[in-house]
């Protein structure tokens, strides 16, 4: 099978490497894909907003299957327009991803599926807003309706910044706070059957501690020791499966990868929000300890036959992913400063360690050098959490990148946790 990815971050090298490691990939291509991606993938430009210029690229390619990444094309119709030209695409249609592309419409879905969410006002003007944010009080919640990247959300004590951000936004989804850790839980589908991927967690503020703005994200681990092992199956029943029902039932199937934001809060399992692409840097961690071949799952997630395929296979192990981001993220980044280290980390952590590029591009002499926000995702996978984020801060720790910043806590309370219930079990 030749397929094409079509996005250029890490999420999309993370799908690139998977896909390129699975003996059914004939061919692979990206477009428009970054420095990392082009070590496992033939690199073609294209307007990934385009739908038209995707398919008319997929056809030329003689794709057999096309992925979409990013959310920005799913919800410019790319899928919908590369599935009229006949091929084979894992991606909602424009209309099923406005489970992402509007807070709103999400909102609406999740009342009709009766799936557990926070309680919300959508408003537009200055007094509907005033009225919301009184209603439920601090922490104030205040949600841009449309995509902005990880950053629309603002969640705050300070009365007059919830609503300076309302104001700003247009249409704005104000909610209630929701107290508890978060999960985000990937599902694979075909519009009718539903897959779930094991839980990761993500790190969503830019410091230490949870500190600073939100951001696209700053890490990830998985699997999540501290769950309950029915967590998975409890979303399943409560949120995917609905919502998948919801969409068919409204003529508007989402197939393609369905993403729910949670909060495990003390009343139980709430939505914070639904993507509708794999989560960015959720999907390095969740794909790094994948073992079924992931180009047919996704190909049978495209056709309709997802009920046919066999469980899903997963390692034992754990994986750990931390975020370089440039000077400034979530900010304007800086960009264009070189980036040493890389060949180290394959030479003294590979396999076992690796780095995804997200922001990188190559200049004429072959340099490669940071052009974007998030720059790179250093993954690594080890026996336990503990072993993966050893690993991955070493590999962090052979690259330099002029004024960029990480996180030094991704996965410590998780690991630091799990390795002493290891240990009492064993004095036990
Ligand atoms: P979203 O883009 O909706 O996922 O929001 C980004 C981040 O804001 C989430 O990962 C949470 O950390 C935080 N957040 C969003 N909604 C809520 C909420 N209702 N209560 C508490 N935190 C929230
Ligand atoms: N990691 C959050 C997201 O992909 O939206």
């Amino acid at each position: 099978m030749k397929v094409l990815v079509i996005g250029g971050g890490a999420r999309e090298h993370a799908l690139c490497r998977s896909l390129s490691l699975d003996p059914d990939v004939t061919a692979l291509y990206c477009a428009p894909g970054n420095a990392g991606i082009a070590e496992v993938a033939e690199l073609r430009s294209v307007d990934a907003l385009d739908g038209a210029a995707v398919a008319a690229l997929a056809a030329d390619l003689g794709a057999g299957l096309v992925v979409v990444g990013p959310e920005a094309p799913l919800v410019a119709g790319v899928a919908d327009a590369v599935r009229a030209r006949g091929i084979p695409v894992f991606g909602p249609s424009a209309q099923a991803a406005r489970l992402e592309g509007s807070k709103a419409f999400a909102k609406d879905v999740m009342a009709a599926a009766g799936v557990p969410t926070a309680r919300s006002y959508v408003c537009t003007t200055a007094e509907e807003i005033d009225a919301a944010l009184d209603a439920f009080g601090a922490p104030y919640v205040v949600k841009d309706d449309g995509l902005a990247a990880g950053k629309g959300v603002v969640v705050t004590e300070d009365a007059a910044v919830a609503r300076a951000h309302a104001l700003a936004c247009g249409q704005t989804v104000i909610e209630e706070f929701l107290d508890g850790p978060e999960v985000s839980l990937f599902a694979i589908t075909d519009g009718e059957s539903v897959v779930p991927l094991q839980p990761a967690q993500d790190f969503k503020r830019a410091l230490d501690g949870d500190a600073g703005p939100n951001t696209g994200g700053m890490g990830a681990y998985s699997p999540l020791p501290w769950a309950d092992p029915q967590l998975v199956d409890e979303v399943l029943a409560t949120v995917l499966q609905p919502t998948v029902d919801e969409l068919r039932r409204r003529g508007t199937p989402f197939s393609g990868l369905l993403y729910a934001g949670l909060a495990i809060t003390s009343r139980g399992v709430r939505v914070i929000e639904f993507n509708a692409r794999f989560g960015d840097p959720e999907t390095q961690v969740v794909l790094a300890r994948l073992k079924t071949p992931l180009a047919g799952l996704l190909h049978a997630a495209a056709t309709g036959t997802l009920a046919a395929v066999p469980p899903l296979r997963w390692s034992d192990g754990a994986a750990v992913t931390v975020v370089i981001a440039s000077h400034n993220y979530p900010g304007t980044p800086r960009t264009g400063d070189p980036i040493e280290g890389l060949a180290a980390v394959a030479e003294q952590d590979g396999p076992k360690a690796y780095v995804l590029h997200a922001g990188t591009a190559q200049d004429a002499s072959g340099a490669v050098l940071s052009a974007g926000g998030r720059v790179l995702s250093v993954t690594a996978t080890g026996a336990d959490l503990t072993a993966a984020r050893d690993r991955a801060y070493r590999a962090v720790g052979r690259i330099s990148l002029d004024g960029s910043q990480h996180r030094t806590d991704i996965a410590r309370q998780a690991a630091a946790d799990a390795d002493r219930e290891a240990n009492a079990g064993a004095q036990a």
